[in-house]
């Protein structure tokens, strides 16, 4: 059972809270007056964004934000956290989360996911923490065998070891939830997060080449890059191409602060999709996204891309009726902003 507490009285340790949901994330929630600590490596975040964070909600707010650098495999450095701050919630994004690169590097992505969930919780519950939001996907529902997809729908197998270290994480949480009804568990499954905060001062900052659409369509529309690659236009959608439900990353940020208002004296697990919608396909995101930047994008038609499923789109009528929370931004938004981000810095957070 989370403690009952007000606002103003919880602190909420964020991991992975450098990074692109992390950080908008960490910014609702001081906006709404939490006090946040951070836990981010920087392996795939810069430090910059504390910075912006610090810009965008003000000397006040930042005085509620503390960061620690670390790995949360690092046990030790966990525990220095969680013995220097009362923590009360937790939401956990720490994980790689390249779809492509876990087909490479199983290990890797099964070790670290994994591996720093498993750390998380054990020293969670040494300090008697036992609340927790994580960051799920959709990829745990495979391919879609109906549409839109409900909490309700199967979890069918996923793809690639990204997606299975999403849907595994998700059982040991049931599993520690059942064992000791104490816990308090939270699985939010995220559609296709994009855009960016309105003020362009953070953003999504993908290393190398992107591997996401909407990353690699700005970086064509800032010219990093030629031409968007479109994987496959022989699929079974109102124009052949993929079809995904695009949220707004600020909208996500909002579903974990209605999330943790919700979950506030609660115990058991909870499943929560976090969605629009409505789908879009890849030419719908090419469009949209032309007309923001004010330039027709070029792509070009590639084979399509293993692993990939036709379409999924959600039914966010548990997160409407339960956390009285939807999303507020449609296609248009999300490229608007997503666009005055990457024009604004063209090479993310580096000079
Ligand atoms: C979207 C559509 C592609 C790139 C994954 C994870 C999910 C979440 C987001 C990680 C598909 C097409 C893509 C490109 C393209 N997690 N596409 N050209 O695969 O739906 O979801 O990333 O952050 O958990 O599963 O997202 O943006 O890669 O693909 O045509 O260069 O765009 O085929 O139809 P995906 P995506």
């Amino acid at each position: 059972m989370s403690e009952k507490k007000t606002i103003a009285d919880t602190t909420v340790l964020v991991t992975g809270g450098a990074g692109f949901i992390g950080s908008h994330t960490v910014v609702k929630l001081l906006e709404s007056g939490y006090t946040v600590v951070v836990v981010d490596d920087l392996s795939n975040a810069s430090e910059k964004v504390l910075d912006r964070i610090d810009q965008i909600v003000g000397d006040e707010a930042s005085e509620r934000l503390s960061f620690y650098r670390a790995d949360v495999n690092d046990r030790a450095a966990l525990e220095a956290v969680f013995d220097d701050c009362q923590i009360d919630r937790v939401i956990h994004f720490a994980g790689f989360k390249a779809v492509g690169e876990s087909v490479q590097k199983p290990i890797e992505y099964y070790a670290n996911n994994l591996g720093n969930t498993l750390t998380l919780l054990d020293v969670m519950r040494e300090h008697g923490c036992k609340s927790i939001i994580f960051s799920s996907s959709a990829t745990v529902y495979g391919d879609p065998d109906a549409l839109p997809l409900t909490e309700q729908s199967t979890k069918k197998n996923a793809t690639n070891p990204y997606g299975w270290t999403k849907w595994m994480i998700e059982q040991i949480l049931t599993d520690v939830a059942k064992a000791d009804p104490e816990w308090d568990v939270v699985l939010l499954r995220y559609f296709n997060p994009i855009g960016a905060h309105p003020s362009g001062l953070i953003g999504e900052d993908p290393k190398g080449i992107p591997n996401n659409l909407v990353p690699y369509v700005a970086q064509v529309a800032v010219g990093k890059r030629d031409a968007v690659h479109v994987f496959g236009n022989d699929y079974d959608t109102h124009d052949g191409t993929g079809v995904r439900d695009y949220i707004h990353v600020v909208d996500l940020a909002a579903g974990h602060v209605a999330a943790l208002a919700w979950m506030n004296g609660r115990s058991g697990v909870e499943i929560f999709n976090l969605g629009t919608g409505t789908g879009s396909s890849v030419l719908d995101v090419i469009k949209a996204f032309s007309a923001a930047c004010g330039k027709e994008l070029p792509y070009v038609i590639e084979p399509r891309r293993a692993g990939d499923v036709t379409a999924n789109y959600a039914d966010c009528t548990k997160a409407r009726e339960e956390m009285g929370w939807e999303a507020q931004y449609d296609l248009a938004d999300m490229c608007r902003d997503s666009w005055n981000w990457q024009s604004h810095n063209p090479n993310g957070y580096e000079d």
